[in-house]
Parts: structure tokens; C-alpha cells; sequence
């Protein structure tokens, strides 16, 4: 009730700023044993399902780049999500890219940004994951920008090698607009190398969690079909899951100009979905795919759901509508399939 109000002085703010000053909060709330059992005991649980040989409490996950260091795991678990993806969390510390950054198109119901992975770097996150148990816990990897192309896999590895072991699952980005050459891992042959290292890197690897550790390649809106099935056919080969989609170069649903970036949130609905549903046709019912992009209502998800998602994952809805958003969306069932 009251995240209607706090949303119109967050957005006085700009939209950089009102995230780190949420994150602050949250972080703080955090410590607090008595605010954690409130929101806990105060939670929908939402249905529940097995993936990988993990249950999941219910299919909503929060996206990756909300919680880019790991600084709100147990937060956001209290809220309700169903598992956390942390990230992009990149082998090195970087910055990013200069501010401002980071906007909103309210009018469109999007966010756009161009980051540029600021990342506090593979080691610092890696402290904050050792010391979390509990839900569903994936870890989203990319490269630093100052890495050529050339040299990616060995820069995923390295991060690999030090986040993996605190996760229960790894997730590679291959989609992020924002790093110079990143979307060309996603050609078959490279991705194929970067598939293969990483299984190399997993079976080396010892892990702190139970688990199958699934490996899933997120991918961009902005295939076109043959991309898309070459793609699709190397995930199939090597690949745990797909995470479809990241952010959109497309600015045409956006209602002013803000400079590059990836777009986020209600334009993104129709293309993630029609990738989304395209990838279904083309991995059959029993491949692991989790669904976002654009996500604000019951429906939508539920909408995810039918074109072929078996989790599914949030971020700039849940900005647009707060913590009564995730209670919204944990009850939606699978319709016709289990
Ligand atoms: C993102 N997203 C993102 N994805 C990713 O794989 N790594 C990242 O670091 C980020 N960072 C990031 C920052 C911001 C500000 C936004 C809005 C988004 C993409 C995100 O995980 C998701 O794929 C898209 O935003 C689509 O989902 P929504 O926001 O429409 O629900």
C-alpha cells in the first residue's frame, strides 16, 4: 500500500541513485531479525516445483542485475522469490560505464541501461556467497570490458573458478548490449568453446553445495531465427538451460530518447515471449527454460508460462510495483503441464 508512495519519492531521484539508495535500505533491513521474520511470515509461498533435481519454493526468480554483488540475497528470499540470480558479476573489479547510466520511461513502463557490468569483482562476491545457504542460488558471469573477445573463455573460467563453488548453478551472459563483442559469444562456435571449457571447469570443480550445478546461456531478443537455432542447437548439446531474454536494443516501444542502452520492462513483453516460444518449439517439452522480460502482471506470467517457460524471472516490474508484485505473481500455475 504504502509502495506507491515511497516508488513517487524514489523517483524523484535519479534512477541510479534511488537503486543504490533501495539497495541501502534493503541491506540494512536486513540485519534486522524482527523486520526478516515480519516479511517472512508475511510471504506468499506460491507453488512450488523440482528443476535439476532442486525444489523451488515457487517459479518467480529476481533477474539478474538487481542484485549485482550479492548484497540482498536473504532479502530478497524473505520477499518471496523463489531463487535469486545474482550478477553480472565479472572476474575482475570494474566500474562500468560513465553515469548517468541508468533511466526510466515511466510513460513506457521500461527502464534502459547501459552499465557496463560494474561489478565488485568475482573474489568480494564470492565473500558475500559463501556465508548464504537456502534457496536456489545461480550466479550470472560475464567479461571484463578490458579483456578482448579473444581471451573471453579464459576470463569467464577465471570467474567461474571463484564464484561457482558458492553456487548452485552458473549462468553465462552472452547478451548483454552493453560490453563491446559480448553477443558474438553467442555464434555457435564460440559458444560451443565457452560450453565446453565451462563443463571442464565444473567437473574440476569442488563445491560447497549439493547439486547437479546446471550451466544456462542467458540470450538476447535480438536473434534472428537462423541465429537463434544455431544457437539453440549447441545449448542442446551442452547446455543445462536457457535464460531467455536479456535487455533489447529495439527503442521503438520507448516514449522518449534516451541515448544507448538495453531496454527493459513492458516493450520487451512480445519479443522475449515470441523468443521464449520459439526456443520451446525448438528444444521439445523437457528442456529447462526460464522466461523473462517484461513481466508486470499474473497474466503475463502466465503468458510466459504457455509459450514454454518453466521458471520465470523478474526485475523491472517489481521496480515499477514493489514488494506486492512478487505476492502477485508466486501463485500463477502451469497450465497443462507439470
Ligand atoms: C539488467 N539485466 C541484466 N542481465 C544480466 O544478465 N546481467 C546484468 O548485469 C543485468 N543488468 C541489468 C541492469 C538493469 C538496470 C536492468 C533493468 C536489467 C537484464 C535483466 O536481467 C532482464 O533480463 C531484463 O531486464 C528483462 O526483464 P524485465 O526487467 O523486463 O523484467
Amino acid at each position: 500500500m504504502i509502495y506507491p508512495l515511497l516508488r513517487r519519492l524514489l523517483f524523484l531521484l535519479d534512477a541510479e541513485s534511488a537503486h543504490e539508495f533501495t539497495l541501502r535500505q534493503m541491506e540494512r533491513l536486513q540485519e534486522i531479525p524482527l523486520v526478516m521474520q515480519a516479511l517472512e511470515s508475511s510471504r506468499a509461498e506460491g507453488v512450488s516445483c523440482e528443476l535439476w533435481g532442486m525444489t523451488f519454493r515457487n517459479r518467480l526468480g529476481i533477474a539478474a542485475g538487481f542484485d549485482k554483488d550479492a548484497r540482498l540475497v536473504r532479502f530478497l528470499a524473505a520477499m518471496g522469490f523463489g531463487f535469486v540470480e545474482v550478477g553480472t558479476v565479472t572476474a575482475g573489479p570494474q566500474a562500468g560505464n560513465p553515469r548517468p547510466r541508468l533511466f526510466r520511461d515511466p510513460a513506457a513502463r521500461a527502464l534502459i541501461n547501459r552499465l557496463g557490468f560494474n561489478s565488485e569483482g568475482a573474489v568480494a562476491v564470492a565473500a558475500r556467497l559463501r556465508k548464504l545457504d537456502g534457496l536456489p542460488l545461480f550466479v550470472n558471469i560475464g567479461k571484463n570490458r578490458d579483456v578482448p573477445i579473444e581471451n573471453a573463455v579464459s576470463n569467464y573460467e577465471e570467474a567461474f573458478r571463484i564464484v561457482a563453488p558458492w553456487s548452485d548453478g552458473i549462468i553465462l551472459n552472452v547478451s548483454s548490449p552493453n560490453t563491446p563483442g559480448l553477443r558474438d559469444l553467442q555464434s555457435p562456435v564460440q559458444l560451443r568453446e565457452l560450453l565446453e571449457r565451462m563443463r571442464t571447469m565444473r567437473a574440476l570443480t569442488t563445491f560447497n553445495r549439493p547439486g547437479v550445478h546446471p550451466i544456462l546461456v542467458k540470450i538476447a531478443p535480438d536473434l534472428d531465427e537462423p541465429g537463434l537455432a544455431a544457437l539453440v542447437a549447441v545449448c542442446l548439446d551442452l547446455a543445462d538451460g536457457i535464460v531467455a531474454t536479456n535487455t533489447t536494443l529495439d527503442h521503438s516501444g520507448l516514449t522518449t530518447r534516451l541515448g544507448a542502452g538495453g531496454v527493459s520492462g513492458r516493450p520487451l513483453f512480445d519479443r522475449s515471449t515470441e523468443i521464449l516460444r520459439r526456443v520451446r518449439q525448438l528444444t521439445g517439452p523437457a528442456y529447462p527454460l526460464v522466461g523473462v522480460g517484461g513481466i508486470f502482471t499474473a497474466s503475463d506470467a502466465r503468458r510466459k508460462f504457455d509459450a514454454g517457460a518453466d521458471l520465470i524471472q523478474a526485475y523491472t516490474g517489481f521496480v515499477y510495483q514493489g514488494p506486492a508484485f512478487v505476492k502477485q505473481i508466486v501463485n500463477v500455475r502451469i497450465q497443462g503441464r507439470t
